[in-house]
């Protein structure tokens, strides 16, 4: 069939057990299971167009030609979808970033997402989430989650069939009232990333056997707790997570850290103010020195407030459970 150009809007995603480490990089399979929710104000929109007349693939975002390496990894996905679909023609992506740089979220999860979808759907294939969720892994390991909405889960699997994302079960009230506080500190490009950093782990972080055992283990009590809509438990061991994943790259040789001063000092805060005072937040931190706070509804005004008070200087950006996938003809491009 003829190609059909197609738009497709992807969320990005905060990890509650985080993905840090590559049990085989090149098929990209994680060394444990991750979970993530789904964010509704950070999204990527993607157009994707199969076309004979270009000499090769070309990616541009926000209107800009990306780097060599953001290109290899669209590359990575592109090729999954040509091999499916029995296509060879060469693509031209033009890539829409709704993920404010303020906001101090990666955008590669929602990037390479949204290319999978457009691109899977203008070459004709019709693919369930659990299918996109793996040739998005190819470009980057987050953006497997990126795919499904709400809270999801990446099973590790043993090959590439076997390695996928799916929605988890969440209590109703939970999925609608859960909210994340992102605060940012800076929104520099950190000094290693989250691929090169978590390869230095794996290879030398002595911490590293424990980590996925630890991951494996959250995860099993986190399941029954998102299933209950027990938020302080879901906080306590997504914030137990982060710690832990962090922790591994003080183990690294060399080591190292994502953390600024402020970093630790707001998480030492929220957890000072949550044995005072009864307010359930809780902190996450991926690949970088800002924090991702975890409430619900009822609490954000007053974390706001106590953020106020106490890092003045902090950007702080609200949002909640986001959907999946979501595609839309070439001629309606998103707003
Ligand atoms: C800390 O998905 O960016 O955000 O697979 O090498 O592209 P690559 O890495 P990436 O790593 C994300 C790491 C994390 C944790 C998480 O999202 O689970």
């Amino acid at each position: 069939m003829m190609p059909t150009p197609q738009w497709a809007r992807a969320h990005t995603n905060i990890a509650l057990i985080k993905y840090w480490g590559k049990k085989d990089p090149k098929l990209m399979l994680p060394a444990n299971d991750s979970l993530s929710l789904t964010l509704a104000d950070f999204y990527t929109d993607t157009l994707v167009r199969f076309r004979g007349d270009c000499p090769g693939d070309s990616l541009t975002i926000d209107g800009q030609p990306v780097s060599a390496g953001a290109l290899t990894k669209a590359v990575r996905v592109l090729d999954e979808v040509r091999r499916r679909a029995g296509l060879t023609l060469p693509a031209q992506v033009i890539s829409r970033n709704h993920v404010p740089t303020a906001a101090g979220l990666a955008s590669s999860a929602s990037g390479l997402a949204a290319l999978a979808a457009a691109a899977a759907q203008a070459a004709g294939l019709h693919l369930t989430e659990q299918e996109l969720s793996r040739i998005a892994r190819h470009g980057s390991g987050s953006a497997t989650r990126s795919v499904a909405g709400g809270f999801v889960r990446w099973y590790a699997g043993t090959d590439d069939a076997s390695s996928y994302a799916l929605p988890v079960a969440a209590a109703p009230a939970l999925l609608q009232d859960i909210r994340v506080l992102a605060v940012i500190f800076s929104d520099q490009p950190k000094a290693i990333g989250s691929t090169a950093g978590m390869a230095q782990t794996v290879a030398t972080s002595s911490y590293f056997p424990a980590w996925t055992e630890r991951a494996e283990r959250d995860l099993a009590a986190l399941l029954p707790a998102l299933a209950a809509g027990d938020f302080p438990r879901v906080g306590a061991i997504a914030e137990g997570n982060a710690l832990a994943m962090h922790a591994l790259t003080w183990a690294a040789r060399p080591p190292f850290t994502y953390f600024l001063p402020a970093t630790l000092a707001l998480v030492q805060g929220i957890q000072a103010w949550r044995a005072a005072a009864p307010v359930p937040v809780y902190a996450t931190i991926d690949a970088g020195p800002n924090v991702k706070l975890l409430t619900l509804a009822d609490h954000v005004a007053a974390v706001q407030e106590w953020l106020a008070d106490h890092f003045p200087t902090a950007r702080v950006v609200v949002t909640h459970a986001g959907p999946g996938i979501q595609y839309y003809p070439e001629r309606k491009e998103p707003r």
